[in-house]
């Protein structure tokens, strides 16, 4: 699993997150630098006035009163003076710019033997050292006298900030993601080969350009599967109707001694007649029929198997329990004569039927025991007008197929054609039960 999200709109709201964050983060360490010297300075001068003020308090008072005016900056001031005891070594100071800064400015002020410590003798603080005629003292402050208490409330208040910003950025991003979303539905809807709604033309020119170009090459499609669904109608009864009068004249006339002549030329219209059907169902526009919310797949190929049983054709049909499905049903009928059609004609006179969930996807498979299909050209044979050459001899129009992958692509779904085992052909329709 990766963490990279897939939308566009996570991804750019990442992104944004993390520019924002580096950019903080930027800023944060060159307010810091270039505050430091300021801040080292300023810290240095009030301890130069403390260490003098203190001093010139112990100079100047009497002996006697020493110890009650320590006693006295201790308790007030939270400022201890300890004698310095000459062979102590004070801890080296950290290598800090800020504390090297502010030791050379103690130095410049009160004298370069002034020593800075951040630790005496285990005590943490501010310690600086200074000198009383020849004798070295120490005071030290709380930190809290120069160090400003920054970190954790701003760590807080930048959190915030931060977090509105990533909020705002989420929201302009899923703004110029909105008619992205919807281009990317109605996109999927014409693959599916279905006629998606106009989208809206509006947003920047960019978005607005796209959409309209989208809705343009939606309107052709859809003008040009019109036209030819009209054309065809048009040919197909044209072409029906004198054919149904010359059947009709064929059955009238008397046969003459050629009764084989008359029943090859009776067979002829009927491969004219199913032809026609084939182009027809081919050229429909198979998203006019309503969708069905929920349809029983099973009790439907029960339908379409009694009628071939009806026809005396030996189709088998094993039922597995199936959810209710999204059908187009008459277009599922059609599916399904087609595969049984092609079983009977290409593979055998014994068909099996099976249905049966698997996950979230319904399939229907249909089984014979004839050559099969080798699958380098299970691909090929989906194709409109294509056939193998050994059903050359067999009538029909190389439709079929193509119209099981265009009516099982409209639902969502895929066609395979699979070798069966033990011979024959399998050919597998998956459909996903929810849409
Ligand atoms: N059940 C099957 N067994 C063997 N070959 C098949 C089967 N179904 C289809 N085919 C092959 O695929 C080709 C395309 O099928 P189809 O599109 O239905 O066209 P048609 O049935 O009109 O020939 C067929 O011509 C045939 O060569
Ligand atoms: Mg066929």
């Amino acid at each position: 699993m990766t963490l990279w999200p897939r939308t566009l709109l996570w991804r750019s709201v990442l992104l944004i997150a993390a520019l924002l964050v580096v950019a903080h983060l930027s800023w944060l360490q060159i307010f810091r630098a270039s505050e430091i010297e300021p801040r080292a300075l300023q810290a240095a001068q009030q301890v130069v006035s403390v260490v003098n003020l203190t001093r010139a308090a112990l100079v100047t008072a009497e002996p006697s009163r020493r110890f009650a005016l320590l006693d006295e900056l201790a308790q007030r001031e939270g400022i201890q003076v300890y004698a310095g005891d000459p062979t102590d070594v004070a801890p080296p100071l950290p290598d800090r710019p800020f504390l090297r800064i502010m030791e050379r400015r103690l130095q410049q002020d009160l004298g370069s033997q002034t020593r800075l410590a951040v630790e005496r003798e285990g005590v943490k603080g501010v310690w600086v050292s200074f000198r009383i005629d020849n004798e070295e003292f120490w005071v030290s402050l709380p930190r809290s006298r120069i160090e400003r208490n920054t970190s954790l409330r701003w760590i807080g208040w930048g959190a915030l900030v931060l977090m509105l910003a990533v909020v705002g950025a989420f929201l302009i991003v899923a703004r110029i993601n909105r008619p992205l979303r919807e281009l990317t539905r109605a996109a999927e809807q014409l693959g599916r080969g279905a006629t998606p709604p106009r989208i809206t033309e509006t947003g920047p020119v960019e978005i607005r350009t796209l959409a309209q170009a989208f809705n343009n090459m939606a309107a052709d499609i859809q003008r040009q599967d019109e036209e030819r669904a009209l054309l065809l109608a048009g040919v197909s009864h044209d072409l029906r109707t004198p054919l149904a009068r010359i059947r009709l004249a064929l059955e009238m006339l008397d046969d003459h001694g050629a009764a084989d002549l008359k029943t090859g030329v009776a067979q002829d219209i009927g491969d004219i007649d199913a032809a026609i059907g084939q182009f027809l169902d081919f050229a429909r526009p198979i998203d006019a029929e309503t969708v069905i919310a929920d349809a029983d797949l099973n009790a439907l190929v029960q339908g379409v198997v009694e009628r071939y049983k009806r026809h005396g054709k030996k189709v088998q049909f094993t039922a597995m329990p199936l959810p209710q499905l999204a059908l187009r049903t008459q277009a599922l009928q059609r599916l399904l004569t087609n595969l049984i059609d092609n079983a009977l004609r290409h593979g055998g006179d014994s068909v099996d039927i099976r249905t049966g969930l698997e996950g979230k996807t319904a399939c229907i498979e249909v089984l014979d025991r004839g050559p099969g299909i080798p699958e380098a050209d299970a691909e090929r044979m989906l194709q409109p007008f294509t056939r193998m050459d050994n059903a050359r001899s067999t009538s029909g129009t190389g439709l079929g197929l193509a119209i099981v992958e265009r009516i099982a692509r409209l639902h969502g779904g895929t066609v395979k054609l699979l070798p069966r085992a033990g011979g024959g052909l399998r050919a597998r329709v998956e459909l996903p039960s929810v849409m």
